[in-house]
């Protein structure tokens, strides 16, 4: 399995992974990444048939992988997969804080209800998966936290400002842990992917809203990655997995609180989406 990749095969054997949003897009990306070089990835989302699913799919190649039920904002059952998983495997050597909400949204349209969601999936879910793990990780040693975050808060994006809020707490929080935690030989690493042509990404540009249409945007997202990424491609799920694998290997044992941009030099050429067509 994964003969493609440029890391050693067995890398990662016998250590266990747990990847939240792991069932589609780039966290199944980074699921498939982490199974090829060894290690069992325990995949965790709302949807039990979508990760359970998927689980299979990496299985089926040869990986080890099995699929879990969890909401992220729900502190209580998020530590309560983290105790199973650390009671059935013995250990918790990496966590990858992916799964998030988004959808585009007026600012002064908002409702709390879509605020709160955004904020308690993205944020209070990166900071509830990441307090659970840490007590297993100090306890055998040491461990990686990873954290998946976005480039859009480097300068302002209308219509995503629960996100951009989020996100850049996410970024506050890799840097804080990381000091917090690195006594414990915990690493605490963010990635910040850019433009991934993903289910979630559509359904994220889905909807007209409030009286603005927003059907137009995936079109013109599309068009402008395409003008403007300077390495001239969209990103893939495979170049996010990659580098979690650097960060989680021993490649990576002098990174902490590190926030590593993955996105083909996009946001630096960007104009906001304010002054697309
Ligand atoms: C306005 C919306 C909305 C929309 C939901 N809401 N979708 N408001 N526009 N398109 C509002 C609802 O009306 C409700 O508020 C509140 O948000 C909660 O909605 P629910 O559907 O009840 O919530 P929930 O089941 O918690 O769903 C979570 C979700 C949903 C975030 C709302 O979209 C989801 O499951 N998303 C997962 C997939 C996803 O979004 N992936 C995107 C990742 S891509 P009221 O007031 O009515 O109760 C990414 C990077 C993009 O993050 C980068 C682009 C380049
Ligand atoms: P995606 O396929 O929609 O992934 C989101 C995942 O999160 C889904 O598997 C979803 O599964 C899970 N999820 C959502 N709410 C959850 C909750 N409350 N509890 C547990 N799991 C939940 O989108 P994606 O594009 O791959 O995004 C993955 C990550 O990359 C996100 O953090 C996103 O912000 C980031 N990102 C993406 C892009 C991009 O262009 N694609 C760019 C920058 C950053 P369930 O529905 O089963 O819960």
């Amino acid at each position: 399995m994964n003969s493609s990749s440029i890391f050693r095969d067995g890398l990662l054997a016998g250590q266990v992974a747990l990847v939240t949003g792991g069932g589609s897009g780039i966290g199944f990306g980074i699921a498939e990444q982490l199974a090829g070089l060894g290690a069992h990835v325990v995949l965790a989302s709302r949807s039990v048939e979508r990760v359970e699913a998927a689980a299979e799919r990496i299985v089926a190649v040869g990986g080890k992988a099995s699929g879990v039920s969890v909401d992220v904002r729900d502190a209580d059952r998020v530590r309560e997969v983290v105790t199973d998983i650390a009671g059935s495997h013995g250990r918790l050597d990496i966590l990858v804080n992916n799964a998030a909400g988004n959808f585009y949204v007026p600012s002064e349209q908002m409702s709390a209800n879509a605020w709160r969601s955004v904020i308690e999936i993205d944020l209070n879910g990166t900071f509830f998966c990441s307090q659970a793990v840490m007590p297993v990780m100090r306890q055998q040693g040491g461990g990686r936290i990873i954290n998946i975050s976005m480039t859009l808060h480097y300068r302002g994006w209308p219509m995503m400002a629960h996100a951009t809020a989020a996100k850049a707490g996410i970024d506050a929080l890799t840097r804080t842990l990381a000091v917090e935690w690195a006594s414990s030989r915990i690493r605490v690493n963010a990635i910040a992917p850019g433009p991934i042509p993903t289910e979630g990404v559509r359904k994220a540009f889905a909807a007209p809203l409030g009286g603005v249409d927003a059907s137009g945007l995936a079109e013109a997202m599309t068009e402008h990655a395409e003008r403007t990424i300077p390495l001239g491609r969209w990103g893939t799920p495979a170049d996010i997995g990659q580098m979690v694998v650097y960060l989680a290997s021993p490649g990576g044992d002098w990174i902490t609180g590190s926030i590593l941009v993955v996105d083909g030099g996009e946001w630096l050429s960007r104009p906001t989406v304010a002054s697309m067509p």
